[in-house]
C-alpha cells in the first residue's frame, strides 16, 4: 500500500510525479504529497486524493529538476495533511516518502524525543527520518551511510525515498518488503512502486530487492547491499503497453477490466492449452511435474479474492489429481506454525505479486524447505521472484481495486495446473480431460456472450441497491464464488453481504430472511443443481427475494427466482469463470446506482503491502 515516485532529470519534476501519482492511486488514496529541490526543498502535501492536492498547489513554486510524490494508505496516523508523506527532518535538510510499517518506532521516538527532536506527524515515516538524522549528526557521515546504519537497526519493511538539501540531484532509495522500481532514461531516473508510472518514459527498468540501497542521479545508478557492496542492476525491458494502464473509453477501470475478460482469458489460455493436440504446455509444471503429480499435500496460500480462486482450485485438485489440498489465509498461516513436510508443495496465488501477508508465509514456508509455486498476475514482483517455479496469469495490469479479470485469470492458470497434473498421474480419463479443454477453450466466447448485454444486470442492481445486507449462496463449485460475489459487494457498494454454502444457511443465517432480503443463488446446472433447488424454496417459503445466476435455458430455477442473470452452459468445473461474471457486473451496477468510487473504495488499497 501507499505509492511512491521519485524523478531526477532534465525535466520539470512535479508533472511527472503527479501524472504517476495518479497511476499509483489504487495503492492508496488518504493524502497525497510532493517534495521538490531546485534553490530550496519544497513540500506540499493534503489529505484526500491526488486532485485535491493538484488544487491545492495551483500558483505555488513547482520548479524542480529532481523530486519525490506519495499517494498514502494510511498506517500509523490518522489521514489528514499533517500525517501525509513527505515529512521533513527536524533541520529541514532531508526530506522523505515511505510505503511500508517501521514496527519499533515507539522507542526510537522515545529516544529522539529526550535528544530534542520534535514530531510534526503521528507516523512512523517522521521517525524513521530523524533517525537517520541524528545518526548522520552523531556519526559525522554522508546520508547513505546514515541510512545503512538506520536500516540495519530498525525492524518492519519499507521502501523509501530520501532527498537531501545538500545534494540536490540525488535519490537516495531503499527497500525491503515494499516494491520499487527504477526505469533508466537517457540522462533521468524514474523511480515508483510500479512500472505504471515509468512505462510512458522508458522501457528499461531495474526491480530492486530486498536489502538493497540505490542512489540515483540523472546520469548514475548505483546499487548496494546493507553492507556497502556494490551490486549489478539488472535491467529489464518492460512488456507494457501504455494503453493498457488507460481507461480506454471506459467510465471506470472496474469496468474495462470485467470487459477485458473474454480477452484476458484467451491471453491466459493461448498458446498453453492445445486441445487439438491434447496438450497443455505450461513450463513451470512441466519442468516439476514430479514434485507437483507426488505432492503427498498441496497447500495453497492467499488472500482476499486470491484465496476464493485457491478455495476453487482445492476442489479441482483434489478432483482431479487426488491429492489433499489445504487452503490458507496467508496471515494466519504465517503466525500460527504451520506442519510442513518434505515434499509439501505451496501454491501462492496473489495478483500483485506483493500482499506482505502472503510474502512473508511464502518466505517462512520457503526455508522450511517447501517448494513453492506462485499463480502471480503482475510480472517480476516479488512472489513470482520468490517462487521456485510458477505461471502468470497473464491478466495485463489490473487498476480497479477490487479484483476482477485478475480472479478469472487465477482460476484459468488453476484449471489448466489440476488438468495437467491430473493427466499426468493418471487420475483422470483422456475423455475427460479433452472434454474439460474443449470447454475451457471455449470460455472466452461465452464470456463475450455473457458481456455482450448487461442492461438486465444494471436494473436488478438499480432494484437492489438500497438493502441493507445480501446473502450469497452456492454449492459446490459455485460455493467459492458465493463468497467472491459477496466480497465484491462489500468492496464496491459497502453492503454488507456474506457468502456461505447454500446448505450451511439453515444452520443459522437462515434466520436473517425476511422480505428484505436478496439472497443471491449461484445455481447453475450441476451435479448439486437438485439440491440447490431444495434451498431456493426454503428462501422462497419464508419470503426472501431470490436473485439466481442461472444456466441458459434452465426454467426451474427462473420460475422461482425473483430476478434471474443467465450465463452459459458449461461442465460444473469450468462454470465459475462464467458465473462469476455477474456478480462482478452487480456490485459494480450497484456502486455506481450509489453514487460510490467504485475504482477506489473507502478504505482499501489495491497491493496491501503491510501486515
Ligand atoms: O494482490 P493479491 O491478489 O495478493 O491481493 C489479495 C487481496 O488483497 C485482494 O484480492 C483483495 O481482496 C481485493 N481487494 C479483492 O477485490
Amino acid at each position: 500500500m501507499c505509492g511512491i515516485v521519485g524523478y531526477t532529470g532534465y525535466r520539470e519534476a512535479y508533472p511527472v510525479i503527479i501524472k504517476g501519482l495518479k497511476r499509483l492511486e489504487y495503492r492508496g488514496y488518504d493524502s497525497s504529497g510532493v517534495a521538490l529541490l531546485n534553490t530550496g526543498l519544497k513540500v506540499y502535501k493534503k489529505k484526500g486524493k491526488v486532485a485535491e492536492l493538484e488544487e491545492d498547489v495551483i500558483g505555488k513554486d513547482l520548479h524542480g529538476h529532481i523530486g519525490i510524490g506519495h499517494t498514502r494508505w494510511a498506517t500509523h496516523g490518522e489521514p489528514s495533511d499533517r500525517n501525509a508523506h513527505p515529512h521533513l527532518s527536524n533541520s529541514g535538510n532531508l526530506a522523505m516518502i515511505h510505503n511500508g510499517i517501521i514496527e519499533n518506532y515507539v522507542p526510537i521516538k522515545n529516544d529522539l524525543l529526550k535528544k530534542g527532536y520534535s514530531f510534526k506527524s503521528d507516523t512512523d515515516t517522521e521517525v524513521l527520518l530523524n533517525f537517520i538524522e541524528d545518526i548522520q549528526q552523531n556519526n559525522n557521515c554522508g546520508l547513505e551511510e546514515a541510512l545503512r546504519i538506520a536500516l540495519k537497526r530498525i525492524v518492519g519493511a519499507y521502501c523509501i525515498l530520501l532527498i537531501s538539501k545538500d545534494d540536490p540531484e540525488t535519490i537516495i532509495a531503499a527497500r525491503k518488503g515494499s516494491p520499487l522500481v527504477i526505469g533508466i532514461g537517457k540522462g533521468e531516473h524514474f523511480l515508483a512502486s510500479d512500472a505504471s508510472p515509468i512505462i510512458e518514459y522508458t522501457k528499461e527498468v531495474v526491480y530492486v530487492n530486498d536489502y538493497e540501497i540505490a542512489i540515483i542521479r540523472p546520469d548514475e545508478l548505483i546499487l548496494k547491499n546493507l553492507g556497502n557492496e556494490k551490486q549489478t542492476p539488472f535491467i529489464q525491458k518492460l512488456d507494457l503497453e501504455l494503453a493498457a494502464i488507460e481507461k480506454g473509453g471506459y467510465s471506470h477501470f472496474m469496468l474495462k477490466e470485467i470487459h477485458e475478460q473474454s480477452e484476458t482469458i484467451h491471453d491466459c489460455l493461448r498458446g498453453r492449452l492445445l486441445p487439438e493436440v491434447g496438450k497443455i504446455m505450461m513450463g513451470g509444471i512441466e519442468n516439476h511435474i514430479d514434485a507437483l503429480k507426488n505432492a503427498p499435500r498441496i497447500l495453497i496460500v492467499a488472500c482476499g479474492t486470491s484465496w476464493h480462486a485457491g478455495l476453487l482450485a482445492e476442489y479441482m485438485i483434489e478432483e482431479l489429481c487426488r491429492i489433499p489440498v489445504e487452503v490458507e489465509y496467508a496471515s494466519e498461516f504465517r503466525y500460527r506454525n504451520p506442519v510442513i513436510h518434505k515434499g509439501d508443495v505451496i501454491i501462492a496465488i496473489s495478483q500483485s505479486g506483493e500482499t506482505a501477508d502472503t510474502l512473508v508465509a511464502l518466505e517462512s514456508a520457503k526455508e522450511k524447505g517447501a517448494f513453492i509455486f506462485g499463480v502471480v498476475n503482475v510480472v517480476g514482483s516479488s512472489i513470482a521472484r520468490l517462487s521456485h517455479a510458477g505461471a502468470y496469469t497473464h491478466a495485463g495490469p489490473e487498476i480497479g481495486v477490487a479484483s476482477t479479470k485478475a480472479f478469472t485469470g487465477q482460476i484459468t492458470v488453476l484449471t489448466m495446473m489440476a488438468l495437467k497434473i491430473g493427466f499426468a498421474k493418471g487420475t483422470i480419463t483422456n475423455e475427460r480431460y479433452l472434454q474439460l479443454m474443449n470447454d475451457l477453450n471455449a470460455v472466452p466466447e461465452k464470456v463475450a456472450v455473457i458481456l455482450k448485454n448487461t442492461s438486465n444486470i444494471e436494473r436488478i442492481a438499480e432494484k437492489y441497491k438500497d438493502a441493507h445486507d445480501f446473502l450469497f449462496l452456492g454449492r459446490g463449485y459455485n460455493f467459492p464464488i458465493a463468497l467472491e460475489g459477496a466480497l465484491k459487494l462489500k468492496e464496491i457498494s459497502y453492503i454488507h453481504a456474506e457468502g456461505y454454502p447454500a446448505a450451511e444457511m439453515k444452520h443459522g443465517p437462515i434466520a436473517l430472511v425476511d422480505e428484505n432480503l436478496p439472497v443471491v443463488f449461484v445455481a447453475t446446472k450441476d451435479s448439486y443443481y437438485e439440491k440447490i433447488v431444495s434451498n431456493v424454496q426454503e428462501i422462497k417459503a419464508r419470503k426472501g427475494k431470490v436473485i439466481a445466476v442461472a444456466t441458459e435455458n434452465d426454467t426451474v430455477i427462473p420460475s422461482m427466482a425473483d430476478d434471474v442473470m443467465f450465463v452459459p452452459d458449461a461442465d460444473e468445473i469450468i462454470a465459475p469463470l462464467l458465473s462469476v461474471i455477474p456478480l462482478q457486473l452487480l456490485s459494480y451496477f450497484v456502486g455506481i446506482a450509489k453514487g460510490y468510487d467504485v475504482d477506489k473504495p473507502r478504505n482499501l488499497a489495491k497491493s496491501v503491502t503491510v501486515e
